[in-house]
């Protein structure tokens, strides 16, 4: 027999779990197995498509309410300011497809519905640290980045994989003269391949809203959050290491590597503590946002370079 797996978004408004209901769930998984299987909680006890949630991902941390996630967001193709949503909803996320492309024995481009049958989603909550102090905690659904490099193939002597994110006509900001667009991240294929790189498409149990970078970003915890680039439209491999677009832009302030690091602060502020999203609240710093036992040993040959800008 044929049977549809849905995905937890592809069902009607009306079914979809309450918030409350959904951070109630993880709470009382909290403890449980490494990758939990949620059965829905829908009026009624109907069922719903499932998505797992990684447990071994543990924020350590509330999670920041969806409203503060979803309303304070920077976004330079539409514009400088944290008030880009209502501006994003105008950018369209379907179709869409992804151009892969360099140093890969097949070069093509793929339909991110075609893409999303190849992975299987799950939810990861990620502490997320932007490079200008604010902090937030937030459940992502997406698959790890690894996956998209099993599915890409690339040559063995690539080095890198490059992010470029889409410029539309509805992106108001793409016309300013200071901003050297498009927008391009990267890291290395070794970084790509830690377990904790991960390619989101959804945030709180719903599609990515665009401002936070719908249909698909990536999303790097360990990293200033500018290196987790929003509405991917090209996946590039290379034995260079790109030229990033904040680098571009000033590069004794925001480097390649832009790991987390409260000892090394901005040129014009300090990165010892930073603010939680929808509070006051400010809270220390971690080396590589807490993830340390994760990925310091990326970076154990790479002593003399500067991981921490
Ligand atoms: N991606 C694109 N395409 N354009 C951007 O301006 N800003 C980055 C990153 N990805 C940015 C981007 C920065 S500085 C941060 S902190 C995060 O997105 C913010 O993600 P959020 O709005 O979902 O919190």
């Amino acid at each position: 027999m044929h049977m549809i797996r849905r995905r937890a978004w592809e069902i009607p408004e009306r079914l979809v779990t309450p918030e409350h209901l959904v951070v109630k769930r993880r709470s009382l998984l909290a403890g449980a197995a490494a990758m939990t299987i949620l059965p829905s909680l829908l009026p009624g006890g109907a069922a719903r498509a499932d998505v797992p949630v990684n447990q071994a991902f543990q924020p350590g941390r509330p999670l920041t309410e969806e409203k503060y996630a979803t309303t304070y967001n920077n976004y330079y193709e539409f514009n400088d300011s944290k008030s880009v949503w209502q501006e994003a909803q105008a950018l369209k996320q379907r179709p869409w497809s992804i151009k892969l492309d360099g140093m890969m024995a097949k070069p093509r481009t793929i339909d991110i519905d075609d893409l999303l049958k190849q992975v299987s989603l799950e939810e990861r909550i990620y502490r997320h640290r932007c490079v200008e102090a604010w902090a937030m905690t937030v459940p992502w659904t997406g698959f790890p980045l690894s996956r998209l490099l099993k599915i890409a193939e690339p040559l063995g002597s690539a080095k890198y994989i490059v992010f470029q994110t889409a410029q539309d006509k509805v992106m108001s900001g793409l016309s300013a003269p200071f901003y050297p667009f498009p927008y391009i991240e990267g890291v290395t294929i070794d970084e790509a391949a830690n377990d904790l790189a991960f390619i989101s498409t959804g945030l709180y149990g719903k599609p990515m809203p665009p401002q936070n970078g719908g249909p698909i970003r990536l999303t790097l915890p360990w990293k200033y959050g500018f290196k987790s680039a929003k509405a991917i439209v090209k996946i590039s491999f290379t034995d260079k290491q790109p030229d990033t677009f904040w680098e571009a832009i000033a590069p004794s302030e925001y480097g390649f590597w832009a790991n987390v690091n409260p000892a090394v602060s901005h040129p014009r502020w300090s990165q010892a503590t930073e603010r939680l999203l929808g509070s006051d609240e400010r809270v220390p710093t971690q080396l590589f946002n807490g993830y340390a036992p994760q990925v310091a040993g990326l970076y154990s040959d790479r002593k003399n370079e500067k991981l921490f800008m």
